[in-house]
């Protein structure tokens, strides 16, 4: 029994005005208003993917991860709790949510954990992009991918793929500089090659970044052209990667971590994938346009 998408995540801000503007006119997602000041993100038809939260960390505060149904919330609930994790149910937190069912935990480095089932559609109120983005790649696959950083990853390994079912797509070793070698190790949960990357690298923020797939090419050259009319910090140029193959460029989001946009990530068939290791992380391009830390 296993987690079988990354369904939406929490990041708390310090500055909501900056996070609507980029959202709506960079990214090209809708943004609708929250109750608690923030805003709540779009990128399909779900009633919301991300919450910018006017709580000022500039990082992560929570990982929703949809599971099948009541059973398997139950039999997820269970494990957790024989593993000694500390999980609880919570009605008022799904009604907030608005899912029918969320248990919530919290993972090795203190990330909210939120799995739950029955989240809201809302086919009466259709996706669009304000600035005219196609569509984001979703079906099946969650919202995305995330980055996430810690010193010691080997907590969170056990954590996401014994208790909640990730499955190892392949690693990269490589030297981000002279002298320090990482691995970084790639996760999945359903088709996309990884919803979620751990890096053994100690950083001030949790979250690394997070990936938006787009459906159509031509919306990755679109998004670079409205960075740059934006005046948006690029973190890396446009290029490929070697494991997923995604074509995407990285912009700094007003929270500091960044955001990579991309299209044509590789999907992974439980069946037949052997993971492998790679030596680097892009095939070309991906130049890094900003000193570490900033
Ligand atoms: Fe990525």
């Amino acid at each position: 029994m296993s987690v079988r998408a990354l369904g939406y995540a929490g990041f708390g801000v310090k500055d909501v005005a900056a996070w609507r503007s980029f959202a709506e006119d960079v990214l090209g997602v809708a943004v609708n208003e929250a109750a608690n000041g923030g805003l709540r993100l779009r990128v399909d038809d779900s009633q919301w993917r991300i919450a910018i939260e006017p709580t000022g960390e500039d990082d992560v505060t929570y990982l929703g991860f949809e599971v099948e149904g009541p059973a398997a919330l139950d039999e997820l609930v269970a494990k957790l709790s024989a593993a000694g994790v500390a999980v609880e149910r919570s009605e008022a937190l799904a009604k907030e949510r608005g899912v029918i069912g969320l248990a919530r935990c919290t993972d090795p480095t203190g990330i909210g954990i939120e799995l739950y089932w029955g989240p809201t559609e809302t086919g009466q109120n259709r996706f669009v992009s304000k600035v005219g983005v196609a569509g984001f790649v979703t079906e099946g696959q969650g919202f995305g991918h995330v980055v996430l950083m810690a010193g010691d990853i080997g907590p969170s390994r056990n954590f996401y793929e014994t208790l909640l079912g990730f499955r190892l797509s392949d690693v990269i070793d490589f030297s981000p500089m002279p002298g320090f070698e990482v691995r970084l190790v790639f996760l999945h949960c359903n088709p996309r090659h990884h919803t979620l990357a751990l890096a053994p690298i100690p950083a001030p923020k949790r979250l690394n970044h997070f990936m938006l797939q787009v459906r159509d090419f031509d919306d990755v050259g679109r998004g670079l052209d409205r960075a740059r009319k934006a005046g948006v910090t690029f973190a890396n140029s446009l290029g490929k990667h070697t494991n997923d193959q995604m074509i995407s460029f990285y912009l700094i989001t007003p929270s500091g971590f960044e955001v990579e946009y991309g299209f044509g990530g590789r999907e992974i068939d439980d069946a037949t994938w052997v993971p492998s290791r790679h030596t680097a992380t892009s095939t070309w391009g991906h130049e890094r346009l900003v000193r570490p830390g900033g």
